[in-house]
């Protein structure tokens, strides 16, 4: 069963969606991390060049903006703090599975460009593009992309693992499970992680930079959550 296929958060405003569910903290948590790697990619920008963003798995909803708002504003303020008059142009790369509510993003759009523009962090040189794929498959040309960041993403994998669906009662990873149901996610995601870094490291320019907040575990349980 592929992912790609049937994951997506709930879309729209309601009470069940995933922009009033989502976990906030996840993102604030890195701010100071982000912000150092936006300063470095900053200084190594040529003149004029501009800056090319990707979030991967950004679904639909405040995060999605809270994300690409901190970057551009880390820009900007690395742009002041350097006696610049002008940011350089920001392209911001939204990437989701097709099955994410990319409606409801670009309708936040305006009202997103319009906060920015209050907060005199421009939204002219800024320009956000919807890239709807999985992050398991090649997303841009060679060379496209200065910073990729990912938050609570990269642990979905790209599809179940092959033939787990025949093992009665042991479809996920659970202390009664046999090694083989244990095996077989390892081995997807080790599988789906070396992909994915493989694609990751065409797409970025030289010296570009990633962030990739993950969930994991504080001990060797394997089924500690
Ligand atoms: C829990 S949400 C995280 C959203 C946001 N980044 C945050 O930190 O709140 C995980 C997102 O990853 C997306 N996702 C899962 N697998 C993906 C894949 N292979 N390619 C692109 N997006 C994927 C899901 O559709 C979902 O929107």
């Amino acid at each position: 069963m592929e992912v790609t296929k049937v994951l997506h958060m709930n879309g729209g405003i309601g009470n069940s969606c995933y922009a009033k569910n989502s976990l906030l903290q996840v993102i604030l948590m890195t701010k100071s991390i982000t912000n150092k790697v936006i300063s470095t990619l900053y200084n190594n920008l040529s003149p004029g060049e501009t800056i090319r963003i990707v979030d991967l798995g950004c679904s639909s909803g405040p995060n999605t903006f809270l994300t690409i708002s901190q970057l551009i504003q880390t820009i900007h303020e690395e742009c002041k703090s350097n006696g610049q008059q002008q940011s350089p142009e920001i392209h911001v790369f939204l990437n989701d599975l097709p099955s994410n509510d990319f409606n409801t993003i670009f309708r936040l759009l305006p009202t997103f460009y319009e906060d920015l523009r209050k907060q005199n962090m421009g939204g002219d040189g800024l320009f956000v593009t919807g890239v709807a794929g999985s992050f398991y498959t090649r997303l841009f040309p060679c060379k496209t992309l200065h910073f990729v960041h990912s938050s609570y993403s990269l642990h979905w994998l790209s599809q179940v693992p092959d033939g787990i669906e025949s093992k009665k009662g042991n479809i996920y990873m659970a202390s009664t499970s046999p090694p083989s149901v244990v095996k077989a996610y390892y081995e997807q995601y080790e599988r789906d992680f070396v992909n994915f870094l493989k694609y990751c490291s065409k797409e970025l320019v030289d010296g570009g930079c990633m962030i990739l907040t993950i969930l994991g575990r504080k001990n060797e349980d394997r089924f500690s959550k």
